[in-house]
């Protein structure tokens, strides 16, 4: 089936910048979330970006203008009986993304590819909830998306080949690299960045190094972008908790246990950038 009519669910940082990729490839998109606010809100960031974009000079505003009228926002999942491709990016709770496949299954058109942006809920536990399961697969964007290359495409047990090669595709089409991985906890992007992040929640735990020197060691010994506890701030710390309890889940291994002082920040609410604390403070 050509790919005309892109669906998104969640209109959140993901949702929305899934969304705006996708527009920007040129096709019509629809973004769906429960609420008027969520939607207002996730086309709101887009038009700031692209606004940032124009004051660039990296953009035109008439195509600005092109590519939010592509945008549709939708608080109705059965709008989705118009997409010709739909990408769950709602929140990474298991019972949240069971109801929606199931949702999505019988009201989207049969020949329609149902992909998760999950982080690391298995594929095929996904897909298993559909009567569609070789159209289900993993389509994990990175955040910040309109800046990330990555995609990776997981295909579950079930997936088919046609399903996997419409997706690389579509990723493509998006101006990303996709990257294969297959269907076990946390991919490899979250198998091997989470551990990674949790190990530098231990060294604040256990007094290490203070939230800035444990940054600065991996900004500036590794040459990353960011320290993983700002990243972690980025990301959301409940996200991060929710993918360290998967990997430990999944794998029955200790060496995934996701460190007390995570929780303790997840359970006072503090969940990074989003809530104006995680890590760091945010105004
Ligand atoms: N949305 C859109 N564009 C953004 C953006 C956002 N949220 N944040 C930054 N940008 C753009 C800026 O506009 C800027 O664009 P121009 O080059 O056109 O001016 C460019 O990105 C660079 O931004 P800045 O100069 O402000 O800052 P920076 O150079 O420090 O880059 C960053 C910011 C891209 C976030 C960089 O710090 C980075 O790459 N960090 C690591 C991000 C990362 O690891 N992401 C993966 C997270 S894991 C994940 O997503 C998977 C999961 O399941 C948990």
């Amino acid at each position: 089936m050509e790919v005309k009519v892109f669906g998104v669910i969640g209109a959140g940082q993901m949702g929305n910048g899934i969304a705006q990729v996708a527009a920007a490839s040129g096709l019509n998109v629809i973004m769906n979330d429960i609420q008027q606010p969520f939607v207002d809100k996730g086309l709101k960031t887009i038009a700031g970006i692209l606004g940032r974009s124009v004051e660039k000079g990296k953009m035109t505003a008439a195509d600005k203008d092109a590519l939010l009228g592509r945008i549709r926002t939708s608080v109705k999942l059965d709008d989705l009986a118009a997409a010709d491709f739909v990408v769950e990016a709602a929140t990474e709770k298991q019972d949240i993304k069971f109801q929606l496949f199931r949702d999505l299954d019988r009201i989207c058109k049969p020949g329609v590819i149902l992909a998760t942006n999950t982080s690391s809920i298995p594929i095929g536990r996904i897909a298993a909830q559909t009567q569609r399961s070789d159209k289900v697969i993993g389509m994990h964007f990175m955040n910040p998306v309109p800046v990330m290359k990555l995609v990776e495409v997981i295909p579950g047990i079930a997936t088919s080949e046609e399903t996997f090669k419409t997706t690389w595709a579509l990723s493509e089409k998006f101006g990303k690299t996709p990257a294969k991985a297959n269907d076990y906890p946390g991919f490899i992007a979250n198998r091997i960045l989470l551990p990674m992040i949790n190990e530098a929640v231990y060294c604040l735990y256990h007094g290490v190094g203070c939230r800035e020197d444990i940054d600065t060691v991996m900004k500036l010994g590794m040459n990353h972008p960011m320290g993983p506890l700002a990243l972690a701030d980025l990301i959301g710390l409940d996200t991060c908790l929710a993918i360290m309890e998967t990997l430990y889940d999944g794998f029955k291994d200790s060496k995934y246990r996701p460190c007390p002082l995570l929780r303790k920040y997840v359970e006072a609410g503090w969940l990074g950038r989003k809530t104006g604390r995680g890590f760091y403070e945010y105004k």
